[in-house]
């Protein structure tokens, strides 16, 4: 049954002065408003069952056609973490957290299908092969961080995976045609290095279109929201820096995406043509 009229936990912190009223709530909403990406956190181990709980949640999304084009490899080891921590471009979260789960569009099992029934696999060097693993992967994941957060874990993802991706593929012994496309670091937030509050969004009238897309409105909506972004980042003693700097920063220049400008010859060399 929804709860309606709700004022859900986590709304005005997502959207401040933008909030929508929402007429509809429940346990699984608030939960998902409160999201928060963690970077510190405890050495406490995660209760027996937690990773069997995160991959039947992930295993429970939607896959196109069924075919199921995902694996996660879990890290617990101390010194594979340490050495991916390394390869995500130093970040000290990913050999701290207890679990460490790398999510990979894998279109080996697929190839190896192939191979056991003689049957020529035409379609997967496409790129549209390539594009369903990466989003069967993506939405697996995410289930798997609701599920996480949902038991009062923290999660991070780490696109850093993605820097050195053949490194990474060798660490993880990924067979031809299996590549991380992030990482999720999982485990208990450290209390005494408290993750930033709930992270305001743009404004749903910005991300939000009835029936045709619409710029008009937008130069104002994203002027609104870097303000609040700036007074977000001042609240949680952070560099002050509007939405419109970071993005024209971090996608300005191709300098910016740490090594990620080279990806597209990564991914053909581990197994994935684009044709
Ligand atoms: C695919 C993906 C990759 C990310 N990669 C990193 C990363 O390498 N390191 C990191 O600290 N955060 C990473 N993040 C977290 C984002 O920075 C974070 O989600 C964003 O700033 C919004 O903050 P919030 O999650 O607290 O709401 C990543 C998030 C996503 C979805």
């Amino acid at each position: 049954m929804p709860d309606t009229n709700a004022r859900s936990p986590g709304l005005v912190e997502r959207y401040r002065e933008a909030a929508p009223a929402l007429a509809v709530s429940n346990a699984v909403i608030d939960s998902l408003l409160q999201h928060r990406s963690v970077r510190a956190y405890t050495q406490q181990a995660l209760p027996p069952g937690t990773l069997e709980a995160l991959v039947a949640a992930a295993q429970s999304a939607a896959t196109s056609s069924n075919l199921q084009t995902w694996s996660v490899v879990a890290v617990q080891d101390p010194a594979r973490r340490e050495r991916l921590s390394v390869l995500a471009g130093n970040q000290r979260h990913v050999a701290e957290a207890p679990l460490f789960l790398a999510w990979i569009a894998d279109l080996s099992r697929a190839e190896r299908r192939g191979q056991q029934a003689g049957q020529p696999m035409e379609a997967l060097p496409y790129l549209e092969a390539f594009m369903l693993a990466v989003i069967d992967a993506a939405l697996a994941a995410q289930n798997a961080t609701a599920a996480a957060e949902s038991l009062g874990l923290g999660t991070v993802y780490i696109g850093g995976m993605r820097n050195h991706p053949e490194q990474v593929a060798a660490e993880l012994a990924l067979p031809h045609g299996a590549m991380v496309v992030f990482g999720l670091c999982v485990g208990y937030a450290d209390p005494a290095q408290p993750a930033a509050m709930v992270k305001p969004r743009l404004p749903q009238s910005a991300v939000l279109f009835h029936e045709q897309y619409d710029v008009s409105a937008e130069p104002g909506i994203i002027a609104g929201y870097d303000k609040t972004l700036r007074a977000f980042q001042q609240e949680q003693s952070m560099k002050p820096q509007g939405w419109s700097e970071l993005i024209t920063k971090r996608l300005g220049s191709a300098k910016a995406l740490s090594g990620r400008d080279h990806l597209r010859d990564a991914v053909t060399k581990l197994g994935f043509p684009l044709k």
